[in-house]
């Protein structure tokens, strides 16, 4: 039996819903979160998905400012950047896009952003609340893998987890908010031996690696369900025939663009998975809507209040 398709873009847009009332609720009492976003030079990837960031903080009715400074920024500019956005009361979140040209100290600029602000979750002090189980701004796309599980009913604790990535932004904070969910969970990468082996134990699959459909159906054990976090480009034709060839929809696409996004997972992982998540359409939209949670969240925090369940596993 086919697995069933695990709807990102709905699940996103019932969290972004969700949101804006509440958003609209503390404007009402004279409080609108604010969202400052730095886009450090021309990244054509990065410009792309801070537009994204931008234009759902409008829908939500978030304040957004954007910074657009040149790539030949220095660290110490750039520092003096987040200090005054520190400082600024009326922002809540504060978003360095990653990746930062190389000559700039990425680890210091991520240490400078003001833990209370860090919507990104990246900050070692949110990563030490995670790990200990404390309220903190969690990263988004993990945070997103979670709702995702919960808002499907797939249950967690008790659950074999394998989590095949250790990234510092999805790997690493996905397993640690599996473990807080009670999932025994095991990391892979890429000196793991039997990957395939391992990846057959798991309940929940979570992809984090980067590689175009790598995960194939022997890697799944029968009824699991897999989460997808690749976006891969894929432009090559006899590639894009060998994934997706018959699939009249992705044809078109394909024709139409030169190019398809391909996650980590074979397409023909739907034959043996109970659920998964396609690619695009999966986890990918969850990444915004849990940015303008954390964005709400910060809002909350940095005046003192309770912080319900959302996004915390
Ligand atoms: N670049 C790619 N993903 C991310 C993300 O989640 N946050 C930031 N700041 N930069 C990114």
């Amino acid at each position: 039996m086919a697995a069933t398709i695990l709807d990102g873009n709905k699940i996103a847009a019932d969290i972004r819903a969700e949101v804006a009332a509440e958003v609209k609720a503390m404007s009402a009492a004279g409080i609108r979160p604010g969202l400052a976003v730095v886009l450090v030079g021309n990244n054509p990837a990065s410009e792309i998905y801070v537009r994204g960031k931008v234009k759902s903080c409008e829908e939500l009715g978030i304040y957004s400012e954007k910074h657009t400074p040149p790539d030949t920024i220095s660290t110490a500019q750039l520092l003096e950047l987040v200090q005054d956005l520190n400082r600024r009361d009326e922002i809540d979140g504060i978003l360095v896009q990653l990746p930062l040209p190389s000559p700039v100290d990425s680890k210091k600029i991520l240490m400078a952003v003001d833990p209370a602000k860090d919507v990104d979750g990246f900050h070692p002090v949110n990563v030490g609340f995670l790990s200990t189980q404390r309220p903190g701004l969690v990263p988004c796309t993990p945070a997103g893998i979670i709702e995702i599980l919960k808002r499907s009913n797939i249950p967690i604790a008790g659950q074999e987890a394998v989590v095949v990535g250790r990234s510092d932004i999805v790997g690493k904070p996905t397993a640690m908010l599996l473990i807080n969910g009670n999932a025994t969970v095991t990391v892979c990468h890429s000196k793991t031996r039997d990957l395939p082996g391992v990846c057959r134990r798991a309940d929940i699959l979570v992809a984090a690696i980067g590689r175009a459909a790598m995960i194939t159906p022997d890697f799944v054990r029968p009824g699991a369900t897999v989460i997808d976090v690749g976006m891969n480009k894929v432009t090559d034709p006899a590639e894009f025939h060998r994934l997706f060839g018959g699939n009249a929809k992705r044809e078109e696409t394909f024709r139409a663009k030169g190019s398809t996004l391909v996650g980590d997972v074979h397409p023909r992982v739907a034959e043996v998975a109970g659920a998964m998540t396609p690619v695009p359409g999966g986890v990918g939209p969850l990444t915004i809507a849990m940015l303008m949670a954390n964005t709400l969240k910060a809002a909350k925090l940095r005046r003192g209040a309770e912080v319900p369940a959302l996004s915390r596993a």
